[in-house]
């Protein structure tokens, strides 16, 4: 298999199911200690404008660990705050020798005009508004794989926010571009036709029962406007959680997922979060060795790691 190494990760529109499997067989490898060289100092900065643990810390955590010097950015103290655009802030931040920005941004496709821009700085996408969020994406696959070791003729489950999910429409179209079959399930409000072309709208008891990943997604209190008023957690939680009497229809082999943060007792039974199925911990642990080998091919587009250092992935 060959791949094209891209100077940018921004989406998983583009992205090959060649490219996901060596991304996947990259962060197995680095799971099981391969290291790897940059042939100059790198220098990374993480613009996040929108909060964040999980995504933030281990895009930190894997540039410190293929060896780039990570600058600190607060978007609360920084100049966006006196007006500069985002543009000006990266263009600004290249000229003073940033080589790597991981960007998380409220706007949907923030990233279209500064890739116009032909910038030698290169984005990684860490979630744009209710857009794309290709490295939870990414991370997502890699749990599917070790828990299968196949994409094709999985079945996948995303109950819950949809309408808000980031999450949830890259991991549609990355898990039908691979062969496994998509359900979803949770309020009709929040299900239109753009997910109807991935998979069929269904009731939590029947994905529950039928699939081998039930993915929950968090219901998005911050996003949900003049809905939060209406909204009742308990209702939330029996008619559209994972609840005990749920887990207990759920297949022998099959998984739950969430992309967390998780907001215990509505989208699932806070017990089931450290039950025998959830892989949930999981995914924020391959979410590190997933970004590492993110960042790496990066790093070989720009010839800053040889491709040479890993080849034989695929
Ligand atoms: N899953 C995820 O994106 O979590 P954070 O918002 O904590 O980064």
């Amino acid at each position: 298999m060959t791949i094209e190494y891209k100077h940018d990760l921004v989406t998983v529109a583009d992205m090959s199911e060649a490219e996901v499997l060596h991304k996947i067989k990259l962060a197995q490898l680095f799971k099981a200690g391969k290291q790897v060289q940059l042939n100059r100092p790198v220098y990374a900065m993480n613009l996040f404008f929108e909060n964040s643990t999980r995504t933030h810390t281990s895009f930190d955590m894997a540039e410190r660990r293929l060896g780039m010097q990570v600058i600190d950015f607060n978007a609360s103290k920084s100049s966006v705050t006196k007006g500069e655009t985002l543009e000006d802030t990266v263009k600004t931040i290249q000229a003073i020798g940033v080589d790597l920005a991981v960007i998380r941004h409220p706007e949907n496709e923030y990233y279209n005009e500064l890739l116009n821009m032909n910038l030698d700085i290169s984005i990684a996408n860490a979630g744009d508004g209710s857009g794309q969020h290709p490295s939870q994406s990414l991370l997502d696959m890699l749990t599917i794989y070790e828990e299968f070791g196949t994409f094709k003729g999985i079945k996948v489950a995303i109950i819950g926010d949809l309408n808000h999910s980031r999450v949830a429409r890259s991991d549609m179209e990355l898990l039908t571009r691979l062969g496994a079959t998509v359900s979803f399930a949770g309020p009709d409000q929040w299900y239109d036709e753009k997910f109807a072309a991935y998979g069929p709208h269904l009731t939590v008891d029947e994905v529950a029962k039928n699939s081998d990943v039930v993915m929950l997604l968090r219901v998005q209190k911050e996003r949900l406007g003049d809905e939060l008023t209406k909204f009742d957690e308990a209702a939330y939680h029996k008619q559209f959680g994972l609840s005990k009497e749920r887990y207990a229809t759920m297949k022998d082999n099959a998984i739950i997922m969430h992309p967390a943060p998780v907001n215990r007792g509505v989208e699932i039974d806070s017990d089931l979060v450290e039950s025998d199925k959830s892989r949930i911990f999981t995914q924020m642990k391959n979410g590190m060795y997933m970004r590492m080998a993110i960042l790496t091919d990066i790093m070989v587009a720009k010839g800053i790691i040889n491709e040479a250092d890993i080849l034989g992935v695929d």
